[in-house]
């Protein structure tokens, strides 16, 4: 029986990880959150994965505040650089497959067709360029690793901008929302599903990879879905605006090319519109 650990377990993808797992039983699942391991330990990383042989390490723990880690720069890339570095080492000393998530604002968004793979990467925050500092350790230390970038997650846990839209619509604020940047909002529950179909495959297609719900929306556009989902699209001060000032640059465009997931894998993936509305009906119920 393949024994998987789950690292950063109470965060969205985290949550989203461990309802997943319970349609795959044929793995031994392990889920830990920031108190039984923090990455940014050396010591406590090596020893962790030294006293329990893992299979395979899904690391979902991250510094995710993207305005913040402006200003706070340096906790960004100590977990997003060096912590991934220390899992890296950890998990390439005892042949434990590293299955990482990453971001699409490793790209600077100047594209006009869905950035590849291998297209070049240059952030133009400081969260996108911790994150990319984190992808490149794994590829100079791990033999066996997959790194998933992803965009724009959602889902009913945490803070993200369904619930954050869902909650200023409870509260009756009014609310402006930016058609700056175009990109793929991501179902986390999507991504969850997608990570377990890939180690249930048992390939070793070792590698980067782009994964994202299909289609592509501005925040304003995923604004109007949500209330049309949610029935609320009458109701909501919505209004649009060209710019919204933010301490952290976003990229204009980040829509990722997801042939080369769903064709190693077989994986479908959902339109977002699809999957935000099937969401927001599954938890109407
Ligand atoms: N959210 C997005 O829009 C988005 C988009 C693209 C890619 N991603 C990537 O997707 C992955 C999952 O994101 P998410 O949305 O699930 O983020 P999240 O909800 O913020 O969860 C991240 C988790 O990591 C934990 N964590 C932070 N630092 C840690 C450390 N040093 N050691 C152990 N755990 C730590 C956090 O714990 P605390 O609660 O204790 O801080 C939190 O539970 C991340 O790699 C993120 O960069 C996210």
């Amino acid at each position: 029986m393949k024994k998987i650990v789950v690292t950063g377990a109470n965060g969205q993808l985290g949550k989203c990880l461990r309802d997943v797992a319970s349609n795959f039983p044929q793995f031994d699942n392990h889920f830990v959150d920031r108190a039984v391991l923090n990455i940014d330990d050396p010591g406590s990383v090596s020893e962790f994965f030294e006293s329990n042989q893992f299979d395979i390490c899904i690391n979902t723990a991250a510094y995710t505040n993207v305005e913040k880690a402006e200003s706070e720069q340096e906790a960004a890339f100590k977990t997003n650089a060096e912590g991934v570095k220390n899992l890296a080492k950890a998990c390439s000393a005892q042949g434990t497959t590293l299955i990482h998530i990453s971001t699409d604002y490793v790209f600077d968004g100047t594209k006009q067709t869905p950035y590849k793979e291998a297209d070049a990467v240059n952030p133009i925050n400081a969260y996108g360029a911790s994150k990319l500092q984190g992808e490149e350790h794994i590829q100079d230390i791990c033999e066996q690793f997959f790194i998933l970038r992803t965009s724009w997650l959602y889902s009913q846990y945490g803070h993200n901008f369904l619930n954050s839209m869902l909650r200023f619509a409870a509260e009756g604020r009014d609310l402006t929302i930016t058609t700056e940047q175009v990109g793929a909002p991501t179902n986390a529950n999507d991504l969850a599903e997608a990570i377990y179909t890939m180690i249930e495959s048992g390939k070793e297609d070792y590698g980067l990879y782009h994964f994202s719900n299909l289609g592509r929306a501005t925040w304003y556009d995923f604004a109007e879905a949500i209330f049309k989902c949610s029935g609320q699209l009458e109701s909501v001060k919505l209004a649009k605006t060209a710019h919204y000032s933010t301490f952290a640059k976003r990229p204009a465009f980040s829509i990722l090319d997801t042939r080369k997931f769903s064709e190693t894998f077989q994986f479908e993936l959902k339109p977002w519109d699809q999957s935000l509305c099937d969401l927001i009906e599954n938890h109407k119920k």
